[in-house]
């Protein structure tokens, strides 16, 4: 068990966001490498520092087959260990001939298992075997055509004969390891794709894995289910009956806690250890006075209601808004909320009676161990996201049941529970909630405003279907008066921007192009429906340079 000091979650999980928005990551615990015993059929993906690692292990999992990250140089005994159906070695930002190049352990290759290398994975999975790598007269960077050459490369099984692929790379392969040959080429590249049939060993020095490889995906289904002979056991039906085995042999007849935010996380955590436990979970919710309208009343009634889930409804709005009392600064806000929710949850746990475990929704990508490879700059060990340290003395201990599992994988696995879709596809909500999109002093008065203008947009994207296409929307309120008419009479009012944005993950993001007859009518139900707002704006900012909330 995890003996990190206790951490929990205020609402989902941003990719470098914490609610106090501390630049310095903590640190998390080494825990990638970890024996899965129930998942038999598993891929290993190599971790070389590339940026789309992540996505590899994401492609696999959409066919259906479990993969794990593991660190570049994982002792082969280690990933042995895990019994691995077949490797793959991603890409990364060096050169395999540099000096301080991150190599495998060379015993990988002698494991007996197929091994996919991919664009850095290749040049490495080369020049162990035999092979030249040098540095390339151009760079090969963006699409590309792929020219198959050997049709019975079991990698382009039922693909055609010419398609686009993408590529990022300097380095070439010249001179190819005894035993393998070229299976397609690229204008640039005569070894585009390579194969060691005999010992299943192939590489592709183009991306399968990103969106700009249309066919991408058939490539790695390919080597999953017909090179590494994977079936399809991978699945979130399949997931909650082990899930829920494991719970039970970590927990035993103990009590465990749960904050419970009504985010997608906290709330698929909480169904999937109601499922396991039952009444040996407590889910504490925590009413800071800053959510939106229903918010507070749809998690009593699902969690409470449907799923007679033991809820703690701490209703601590008042303290909330004292403290904010005056507050204008961003930061301090943000701070006096981390503070007062520690408070709030802390004796709400003592209220709720002795237990050893507290649960948290953290996510698979909040605990693989970054790459510290020279030249990648985002070679961090990354931390949890969106904690605040929980008072030491409380020692209870971890139980994460979603750590395994990408975003995706616990949407899916909130519908197999029964959640409903409004909490399953909600769209991010930050953790200082409704504070953060008051400008300056959070006052009830601003707050009622603000809830009614949120209202609207969140209903008529809704009605729309825009709501679930995209990242985010919602109103902010600017406490700044403008001048406008109203019937005969002049009014002296706030103005309300309305935010819509796209985005993969919360680090950059876009600007949505909403219809105008939407944008028109979010506007006129906003100006006439709601005391206090006589003019609207839209956001167009991005990010960067904008953030996402206003403050
Ligand atoms: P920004 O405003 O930094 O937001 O572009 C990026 C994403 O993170 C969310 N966000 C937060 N989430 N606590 C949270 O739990 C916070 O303090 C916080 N600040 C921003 C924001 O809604 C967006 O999805």
């Amino acid at each position: 068990m995890s003996e990190r000091p206790c951490q929990f979650f205020l609402t989902e999980s941003r990719p470098g966001e914490n609610i106090f928005r501390s630049p310095k990551p903590s640190g998390a615990g080494k825990e990638c490498v970890s024996v899965f015993d129930f998942v038999n059929e598993q891929i290993v993906i190599l971790d070389f520092g590339s940026q789309y690692t992540q996505v590899i292990a994401r492609r696999v999992r959409e066919c259906s087959v479990y993969s794990q990250i593991v660190r570049y140089d994982a002792p082969a005994g280690e990933i042995a260990a895990l019994k691995p159906r077949g490797l793959i070695l991603s890409g990364g930002p060096s050169s395999v001939y540099a000096r301080n190049a991150p190599l495998p352990d060379k015993k990988i290759f002698a494991l007996g298992v197929p091994v996919l290398g991919v664009c850095y994975g290749v040049q490495l999975l080369a020049q162990f075997l035999g092979g030249k790598v040098e540095k390339g007269q151009k760079r090969e960077y963006g699409k590309g055509t792929l020219r198959v050459r050997d049709r019975f490369c079991p990698l382009f099984a039922n693909l055609p004969k010419t398609f686009q692929v993408w590529n990022s790379h300097g380095d070439k392969l010249t001179r190819l390891p005894r035993g393998f040959r070229s299976a397609a080429v690229t204008e640039n590249s005569e070894y585009a794709a390579i194969e060691n049939r005999a010992r299943k060993f192939f590489g592709l020095q183009f991306h399968p894995e990103v969106v700009h490889t249309p066919r991408g995906r058939e490539i790695i289904a390919n080597f999953v289910h017909g090179i590494c002979r994977c079936g399809r056991n991978w699945t979130m039906r399949n997931y909650i009956e082990q899930a829920v085995g494991e719970i039970r042999a970590q927990v035993g007849g103990e009590r465990v806690i749960l904050g419970l935010s009504g985010g997608v996380d906290s709330s698929v955590a909480a169904a999937l250890l109601h499922r396991a436990i039952g009444g040996q979970l407590t889910c504490i919710f925590v009413n800071n006075g800053l959510l939106r309208g229903r918010e507070a009343g749809t998690v009593r009634k699902v969690f409470g209601r449907h799923f007679h889930v033991r809820l703690q409804y701490e209703n601590a709005a008042k303290l909330f808004l004292k403290r904010l009392k005056g507050v204008t600064d961003p930061e301090r806000k943000r701070k006096i909320i981390g503070q007062t929710f520690i408070e709030v949850f802390d004796a709400a746990t003592k209220r709720a009676g002795k237990a050893k475990f507290l649960a948290q929704g953290t996510l698979y990508p909040d605990v693989i161990e970054s790459v510290p490879i020279g030249g990648n700059p985002a070679a961090l060990i990354k931390s949890h996201h969106n904690v605040g340290g929980l008072p030491k003395k409380m020692k209870l201990q971890l139980v994460e049941p979603l750590k395994r599992l990408f975003k995706d994988e616990v949407r899916q696995l909130g519908l197999e529970l029964g959640l409903p879709k409004e909490i399953v596809f909600r769209q991010p909500f930050p953790g200082p909630g409704l504070a953060v999109r008051i400008l300056g002093e959070v006052t009830p008065a601003r707050l009622e405003i603000l809830r009614n203008a949120d209202a609207i947009v969140l209903q008529e994207m809704k009605h729309s279907g825009w709501y679930y296409k995209i990242w985010q929307s919602f109103a902010v309120l600017l406490p700044v008066r403008s001048v406008g008419v109203m019937g005969d009479e002049r009014t002296y009012d706030y103005t309300i921007a309305i935010r819509a944005v796209e985005s993969q993950d919360g680090m950059t993001a876009d600007w949505v192009r909403l219809p105008y007859n939407l944008m028109e009518k979010v506007a006129n139900r906003i100006i006439n429906e709601v005391k206090g707002v006589n003019r609207c704006v839209f956001d167009i900012t991005s990010k960067p340079p904008g953030t996402i909330e206003w403050e």
